[in-house]
């Protein structure tokens, strides 16, 4: 299969860039600084000269509290550059693989959210992540994945507990008024391509089996790398992050679990990752 990866340097394009490798792809990827994706013409020629059957968008501005400051860039990245993909893609036949996020939800349900709850994000983030998704269903052969909380190589909050873990930290202070679906890159790199092969179309949520907060995912990471550091409770307001959050962005994958079966649950993603990680 012909296959172009942008953000092939992301969580998310690393794990795809080891799979399409495995699979005996013939793999076009990039990522900045040598291409970079709101430059149209560049695009333009990357996807024509690779005549791809299928392209995975990994990239994205993913700095959701740097977005507030920065909402052009965001929408640059997140949403002008996709319709440039979305139509370039349609010039060479591609499927088009958009990735989004649960933070296009406003957090306010009290069930897992579907696919066609409407959307209401609260933040630049979320508000451009919406706007991709838009722009990538304009291509006529889509796929947009909605996924959460996603943890590969590269900079994840994983990391964030595990350097002040190892820093020698007393108590960590977490934030257990936001519930999610942590992710594992790889898992979802593999849930794309079984969408891919099962020749899906439309809007999927895929995230890791169970629920849980931040402050909860903070202490399965520290009981699994062997700390016995006390994880204090604290809320949104007090961890004073300048981007608003859904408190309740748990993603309903029903629709994808029904092709197949459910990623696996996300304290042994975790552990996996972990592993794979290990110094
Ligand atoms: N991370 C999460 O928790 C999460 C949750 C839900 C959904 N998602 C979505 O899942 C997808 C993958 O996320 P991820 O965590 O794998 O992202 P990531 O690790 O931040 O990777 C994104 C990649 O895109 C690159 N990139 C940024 N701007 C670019 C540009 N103008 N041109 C080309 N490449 C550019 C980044 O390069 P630099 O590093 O040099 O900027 C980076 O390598 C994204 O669509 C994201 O919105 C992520």
């Amino acid at each position: 299969m012909r296959v172009l990866i942008t953000g092939a340097r992301g969580q998310l394009g690393r794990a795809l860039v080891d799979l399409g490798r495995g699979q005996g792809w013939q793999l076009w990827a990039y990522d900045l600084p040598e291409f970079d994706l709101t430059d149209v013409g560049a695009v333009q020629e990357a996807v024509r000269t690779a005549q791809p059957e299928v392209i995975f968008n990994a990239a994205a501005f993913t700095a959701v509290d740097r977005a507030e400051e920065e909402p052009e860039a965001a929408f640059a990245v997140n949403a002008r550059a996709v319709a440039t993909l979305a139509s370039v893609a349609d010039e060479v036949g591609a499927l088009l693989v958009h990735l989004s996020t649960d933070y296009v939800f406003d957090g306010q349900n009290s069930r897992p959210y579907r696919e066609d709850d409407p959307p209401n994000p609260l933040s630049v983030y979320g508000r451009s992540k919406l706007e991709g998704e838009k722009a990538a269903a304009r291509a006529s052969k889509h796929l947009i994945v909605r996924t959460s909380w996603l943890f590969g190589r590269g900079w994840n909050f994983v990391e964030a507990i595990r350097k002040q873990l190892l820093g020698g930290a007393r108590q960590l202070r977490v934030v257990a008024d936001q519930f999610g679906r942590p992710t594992y890159a790889e898992d979802l790199a593999e849930a794309l391509v079984r969408l891919v092969n099962a020749g899906a179309y439309g809007l999927f949520h895929v995230a890791n089996t169970g629920e849980t907060n931040w402050a909860g995912f903070a202490r399965e990471i520290a009981a699994q790398l062997g700390f016995s550091v006390p994880v204090v409770d604290i809320s949104t307001e007090e961890a004073g992050r300048p981007a608003p959050r859904p408190r309740y962005s748990v993603l309903d994958t029903a629709k994808f679990d029904s092709l197949g079966q459910p990623l696996p649950p996300w304290q042994e993603a975790l552990a996996r990752y972990l592993r794979a990680t290990s110094r």
